[in-house]
């Protein structure tokens, strides 16, 4: 007996033609199973640990725009936009868009997709429905929630929802654009109750109010918002009443403006100036002329429209009423207005007392009627207005 062979001897055995034994054949085997896998796995290894290092990451304006492409939601919506449409409007709008929201509401919340915005299409419409809301629905306003960029950013990703086309409108229609427009003519019956007004006048302002006068006495009557007016009366010119084509927001009331002594006091119809984006109507009522502007506005998370009223001459002694279909209730004092019930609207009054059931103006200043239409009493509470008349 020599010495045994070290492992895997019999492989180099056989080359030197010794004759094969069948501990040479076992232990060949052997050889083949254990040292085999052992050595490959040692050229995988070391080729994976003496591979060459990938180059450097390269910052080429390329591979930047494809790198970020995929946790943008896409290059066209700007990602600020997108942020504040998520947190503010999908509840109601959807994600997508589509009006369906997870938010239970009485009067569905509108589809951008299919665009046809009721309330103008153009920018500076959109922006002023995202910053004040629309009166009477639950569209609330933000202005007191998103800053000017961010209204500005969520205006662009909603219209960049809408397919890109005219805005709705057939050769009738006159549109309110970046000018506002006045328009004079028969207009419509406001309900039951109410008949066509012959002489009449409409103030659209390009935020999609729209005020509707008689002339006669310069009395306001109703105030929409949304699109302006359709004539009907090309062929017989005024014979056939204008059809304003805006929601009602607020109907004003059936007793006269303006008294005096106790005695209702007619205004006369001055005319109208535009003067950038506002409209005014000018009256005149005994020794004062007034010229009225109106916008929309809100407060706090109200929707609503405010009528700002110039005194000029002297208007001693002049008291106006509460601009309300019913008769308005004082509910007290709170942020600088003075604040009225009439119906469901809730109307503030700045710079002119109060007198009795109406307000007495100033001999000349400024007064503002800021009209919140449909706001209950828990929502004017939320919004620090006073519910509960004073018992003064
Ligand atoms: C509480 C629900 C709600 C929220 C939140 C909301 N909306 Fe609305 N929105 C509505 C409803 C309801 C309408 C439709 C009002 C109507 O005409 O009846 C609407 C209408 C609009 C319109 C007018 C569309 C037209 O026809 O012209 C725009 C624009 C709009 N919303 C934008 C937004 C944006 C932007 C946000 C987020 C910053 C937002 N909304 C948040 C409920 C909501």
């Amino acid at each position: 007996m020599g010495t045994e062979p070290p492992i895997c001897y019999p492989l180099f055995a056989m080359s030197n033609n010794q004759p094969m034994t069948i501990k040479s054949i076992v232990t060949n085997i052997v050889c083949v199973l254990i040292i085999a896998p052992v050595v490959t796995a040692l050229i995988v290894w070391a080729a994976m640990v003496l591979r060459p290092d990938p180059p450097p990451q390269t910052m080429s304006p390329h591979a930047a725009t494809s790198h970020t492409a995929v946790i943008r939601p896409a290059p066209h919506m700007p990602v600020s936009g997108r942020t504040v449409y998520m947190a503010n409007c999908a509840r109601c709008h959807g994600a997508t868009g589509d009006g369906n929201g997870t938010e239970i509401l009485d009067r569905p919340a509108r589809s951008f997709l299919a665009g046809g915005f009721s309330f103008g299409n153009t920018t500076e419409a959109i922006r002023r429905v995202v910053q004040h809301g629309i009166a009477g629905t639950p569209m609330p306003g933000f202005a007191g929630v998103l800053g000017a960029s961010q209204t500005g950013a969520v205006v662009k990703y909603v219209q960049a929802m809408a397919p890109v086309a005219p805005p709705v409108g057939d050769e009738a229609e006159m549109v309110v654009g970046d000018h506002p427009r006045v328009i004079r003519g028969m207009l419509p019956p406001r309900g039951p109750w109410d008949e066509v007004q012959p002489r009449g006048l409409i103030v659209g302002g390009t935020d999609g109010l729209a005020l509707s006068y008689d002339v006669d006495d310069v009395r306001f009557r109703v105030a929409r918002q949304g699109p302006f007016v359709r004539r009907t009366d090309w062929e017989d010119r005024g014979g056939t009443p204008l059809q304003p084509l805006g929601r009602v927001i607020h109907f004003a009331g059936v007793t006269a403006p303006f008294w005096k002594g106790g005695e209702p006091v007619a205004a006369d119809f001055l005319g109208t100036s535009t003067q950038g984006e506002r409209a005014s109507v000018r009256l005149a009522v005994g020794e004062a002329v007034i010229a009225e502007q109106a916008a929309i506005d809100s407060h706090k998370s109200l929707p609503g429209y405010v009528r700002t009223l110039n005194v000029t001459g002297d208007a001693s002694g002049l008291l106006m009423s509460i601009p309300s279909f019913e008769e308005a209730v004082f509910l007290g004092d709170s942020d600088g207005w003075n604040w009225w019930r009439g119906g469901d609207d809730v109307i503030g009054v700045q710079g002119a007392e109060r007198s009795g059931e109406r307000v007495a103006l100033p001999p000349t200043g400024t007064v503002k009627l800021l009209v919140l239409p449909s706001v209950d009493a828990e929502r004017a509470a939320a919004a620090g207005i006073p519910t509960k008349a004073p018992t003064s």
